[in-house]
């Protein structure tokens, strides 16, 4: 049985009152094209300083996309972004991209851990090298850092010997070493084991709870709608509804979402299918 402990700390007061309310996100009328069509058709999407929003919707509907676009790794072909009030798009010089992607954390499905080097080492690399901290203060911060995820034994560690939860908690904290102001999460879960599931949403739950910024794209819908203060459902590269968690999950307004809700629930690994609401 694939049941997850969800930390205590989501049974909380209500995820929009934890907060303070500022956009740091602001995404406005999105459009961007692949070689074989639109993909993104006028995306309108904002996340205030604290709130954790998710993104789902079927594969291919463009999510990930969305997630390139915030942190410009891909440019759209209409439309604006800004992150704390910094235009993305106009972020043209390398020095510009990088200062950019120093707030902006990204976490992928796969973890990318320098497989070469001790779970230390990776999550002080590019604090020394990007941010040019001293190898004492990253290592503090790392050691920190890996308390935090669970991992305070596996400082010495390499990644091979580590599960695939580990090794995505470790890719967590080297993205949280960099302290940026908002962490992409792009199905982070998915390439997991399902014993091993739990134990990083959990990590990624505790830090929306302690008010990370951060916009997760999931497939996991339980834990969506536990740590979500806001969530939007994507197909075919628009945002069909999105409103606050208790609502879409509860009452969507749209039959699409409806549909969409019904699919993913009996693929859900993160809970037992919802409770009608
Ligand atoms: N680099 C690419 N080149 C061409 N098409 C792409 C590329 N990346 C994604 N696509 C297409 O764009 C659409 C949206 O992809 P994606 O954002 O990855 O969707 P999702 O994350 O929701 O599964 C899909 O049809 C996909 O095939
Ligand atoms: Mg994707």
């Amino acid at each position: 049985m694939n049941r997850v402990a969800l930390a205590p700390t989501f049974d909380e007061a209500p995820a929009s009152d934890r907060h303070t309310q500022d956009a740091l996100l602001s995404i406005r009328d999105l459009h961007l094209d692949y070689g074989g069509g639109p993909v993104l058709n006028g995306i309108d999407l904002t996340v205030k300083r604290g709130q954790a929003v998710s993104i789902i919707g079927p594969s291919g509907s463009g999510k990930s996309t969305i997630l390139r676009c915030i942190n410009g790794l891909v440019t759209p072909r209409r439309g604006s972004i800004h992150i704390d009030g910094i235009d993305v798009r106009a972020q043209q010089s390398d020095a510009e991209r990088i200062a950019l992607r120093k707030r902006v954390g990204f976490v992928f499905q796969q973890y990318n851990l320098f497989p070469h080097l001790s779970v230390l080492d990776n999550l002080t690399i590019a604090p020394r090298r990007v941010l040019g901290k001293s190898r004492e203060e990253a290592e503090s911060d790392a050691h920190a850092l890996l308390a935090k995820v669970r991992l305070a034994d596996k400082a010495h560690a390499y990644p091979g010997a580590l599960s695939g939860g580990q090794q995505q908690r470790v890719a967590i904290a080297r993205t949280l070493a960099m302290r940026p102001d908002l962490i992409l999460f792009d199905e982070v879960t998915s390439a997991l084991d399902p014993e091993t599931v739990g134990e990083v949403l959990n990590v990624i739950g505790e830090l929306a709870g302690e008010g990370q910024t951060c916009v997760l794209v999931t497939h996991e819908m339980r834990f969506a709608a536990e740590i979500s203060d806001e969530v939007f459902f994507t197909e075919r590269g628009v945002i069909v509804e999105h409103g606050p968690a208790g609502q879409l999950f509860g009452q969507p307004r749209n039959e699409r979402t409806r549909l969409f809700l019904q699919r993913a629930r009996g693929e859900d690994r993160s809970h037992p299918p919802l409770r009608a609401v």
